[in-house]
Order: C-alpha cells, then sequence, then structure tokens
C-alpha cells in the first residue's frame, strides 16, 4: 500500500468520523468511484481505531442474604442483563459476595458460598477478576461463629477457598492497563477495619512505579464521602473517620497515588452508595451495589436502620452494576447501569 494511499484512508476515516463499519461502507463506494475499490480489505487495518480499549462490567457487594429477599434471582438476572446488554470482556467482583460470613457458623457459611458459586460463579464464561469483601471472610466473630481460629477455613483461608485464589492481593496486566487488587480487610477486634498492613503497603509502593495506566480495585473505599455517611451514626465528634468503611491509613495510600500518576482510577464498593470523587486528579468511584440495600426495598432499609438507633440514614444505591471503559491511552468511561430489579420482599 502507498504512503499516499495510507494517508488517505487515515484522512477519509477521520472527516467521515463514524462508526468504523459505516466509514468502511462509504469508503468502498469512494474507492469504487475511484477504481481501486479491490484494495480495501487490505487497507481496512488503517481504518482501526487507535486507541485499544478493554470494556470491564464492575460487580460489586452482590451479597447473597438468607430469607426470601430473592438475592440469587437477582444475581442471576443482574448476569443476564450484563450479558445481554453489555458484552463485557472481563467482570471486576469489589467483594461482599455472602453476607455475615464473618459471625455465621461453618455449615451456615458453605451453604451461602455454594448457593454463590451455583448462582455467579459457574454462570458464565467470562473472565473474573475478584476482590474480598468484609463478608467473605469467616469467623473472626468467634462468639457468634463458634470458630477457634485453627480450622482449615478460618479468616482470610476462606477468602482464597472461595475464589480459588493463591493471593489476596495481586496484579494483572489487561488491555494496556495494569490492574491492581488490594486485601483491603484487616482483622480489628473480633472485626475488621480497612486498610493495607505495612508488607500490603510496601507491595503496593513498587507494583504503582509503572508506565502503564493503572486500574486499583478495592473493597473497601481508600477515601472519600460515602464512607463518612456510611458511618454517620456513629460519630461522637466532627472528626472521628469511621475506619470500618474506609481506610485507616488512607493518608499514606492516597499520597502514594499522588506520586504515581499512571494511577487513574480507584474503585471501592462496600459503603452501597455511588460516588465519584475526583482527588488531584486521581478517580475515587465507588459502584453502588448489585444488591442495593441488602436486595431489599430502599424504603424498606432506611425504617429498619432508623428503628436500629433512630439515626436518620441516606438512601443506599439501586441495584445496579458500572460498565468501564479502558482506554490505552489512560483516558475511561464509567457508565452506571440500573437493573431495575423488584425487591421481592420488604423485611
Ligand atoms: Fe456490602
Ligand atoms: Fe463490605
Amino acid at each position: 500500500m502507498s504512503v499516499f494511499l495510507t494517508k488517505f484512508l487515515r484522512n477519509m476515516n477521520s472527516i467521515l468520523c463514524v462508526e468504523h463499519n459505516t466509514s468502511r461502507r462509504d469508503l468502498l463506494k469512494v474507492l469504487g468511484a475511484l477504481g481501486i475499490a479491490g484494495s480495501l480489505p487490505a487497507l481496512s487495518q488503517a481504518l482501526q481505531p487507535t486507541k485499544k480499549s478493554l470494556r470491564l462490567a464492575y460487580m460489586t457487594d452482590m451479597h447473597i442474604v438468607s430469607g426470601g429477599r430473592g438475592s440469587d434471582a437477582g444475581i442471576a438476572m443482574t448476569l443476564a442483563h450484563l450479558q445481554k446488554n453489555e458484552k463485557p470482556e472481563l467482570i471486576l467482583t469489589g467483594g461482599d459476595n455472602l453476607t455475615g460470613t464473618m459471625g455465621q457458623e461453618l455449615a451456615s457459611a458453605i451453604g451461602m458460598r455454594d448457593r454463590w458459586i451455583k448462582v455467579f460463579r459457574d454462570a458464565h464464561k467470562i473472565p473474573m477478576i475478584h476482590c474480598i469483601g468484609n463478608h467473605d471472610v469467616w469467623g473472626w466473630n468467634k462468639q457468634t461463629s463458634k470458630a477457634t481460629g485453627n480450622e482449615a477455613l478460618y479468616g482470610k483461608n476462606w477468602s482464597k477457598e472461595q475464589f480459588q485464589m493463591d493471593k489476596l492481593y495481586y496484579s494483572v496486566e489487561r488491555g494496556g492497563w495494569k490492574i491492581i487488587v488490594l486485601d483491603t480487610v484487616r482483622e480489628f477486634e473480633n472485626r475488621y477495619q480497612g486498610g493495607l498492613d505495612d508488607a500490603q503497603f510496601e507491595w503496593l509502593t513498587g507494583e504503582v512505579k509503572t508506565k502503564l495506566p493503572t486500574l486499583v480495585l478495592c473493597h473497601i473505599p481508600v477515601t472519600g464521602i460515602s464512607p463518612l455517611l456510611v458511618g454517620a451514626g456513629r460519630l461522637e465528634t466532627d472528626f472521628n473517620v469511621p475506619f470500618g468503611s474506609c481506610f485507616r491509613d488512607q493518608h499514606r495510600v492516597v499520597k502514594l497515588f499522588d506520586e504515581n500518576k499512571n494511577v487513574k482510577l480507584v474503585l471501592g464498593g462496600h459503603t452501597h452508595f455511588e460516588e465519584e470523587l475526583t482527588f488531584n486528579g486521581i478517580t475515587y468511584y465507588n459502584g453502588g451495589a448489585v444488591s442495593g440495600a441488602w436486595w431489599r426495598t430502599v424504603e424498606a432499609d432506611l425504617e429498619r436502620r432508623d428503628k436500629t438507633d433512630g439515626i436518620p440514614r441516606l438512601t443506599r444505591s439501586r441495584n445496579s452494576y458500572s460498565m468501564i471503559d479502558l482506554n490505552a491511552d489512560g483516558t475511561f468511561k464509567i457508565d452506571r447501569k440500573l437493573t431495575n430489579w423488584k425487591p421481592q420482599s420488604a423485611s
């Protein structure tokens, strides 16, 4: 192909400024008129977009629950929705696939996990990248779980088995991006706090030194407004930050990202609020929840919580997932998708 012809086709493509297939059709007409239509198949590469893209579905806080709230059907419906309408190349799960595992007896936790495997993990062929949530750890509440701590599945061994993972924090490269998955759940007084231990922070410090645009996947958000709001009922002074809702060590992690501007997008879940915050040029995005208000109507969730402590609560996420297009030049686009799930029970 001559240099002239290549330039001509590129120019035509930008002038037409339309979808690839339409450009090709129009160009066939033009080239036909010029008597060089037969050259088109060999020239089609000139029409390819210069930016590669990876299309992700981000599904966080699916929450298999007990009782009659229909979580299994809701997750199946969400999966069908995104496969039919969005066609992701990859699914990122943001944690909290189960509910209450930390304080449940083992048999009950296993029953819940097996339902999740059936309804989600084994129900599609789309590659997945998992991040664990606080509800994907077994037994830390020893009083209610009756765990001794010596069981093979105790704590995060459970998470490894559930997600079939050797490591709970790791990185992969996909579509010209680096994807860093963090384990954001730290054991604290029979429950948990958000953040990284020193070993993981040191590892992360090495991982962000890359030339690739980088996405960081977390369950508990690094920082944001929603962690403050979700813990508002427990605030006793103006400046108590609820570390069950965000990173205890958010200052050093935000600073690390600030110093490595290849970090473009930091995902979180956990709070069941949707939020997009740009801080020093880095986007911190909370994906709401596939389960919305844990598969209740948001109204029922508000009422239930008001009865618990009498503090007015904010409306949680509607049932949703997010589609994220990652472009190889480091730009991205996020599109939140409501599933319009109708809760089957207000309880
Ligand atoms: Fe959650
Ligand atoms: Fe969570």
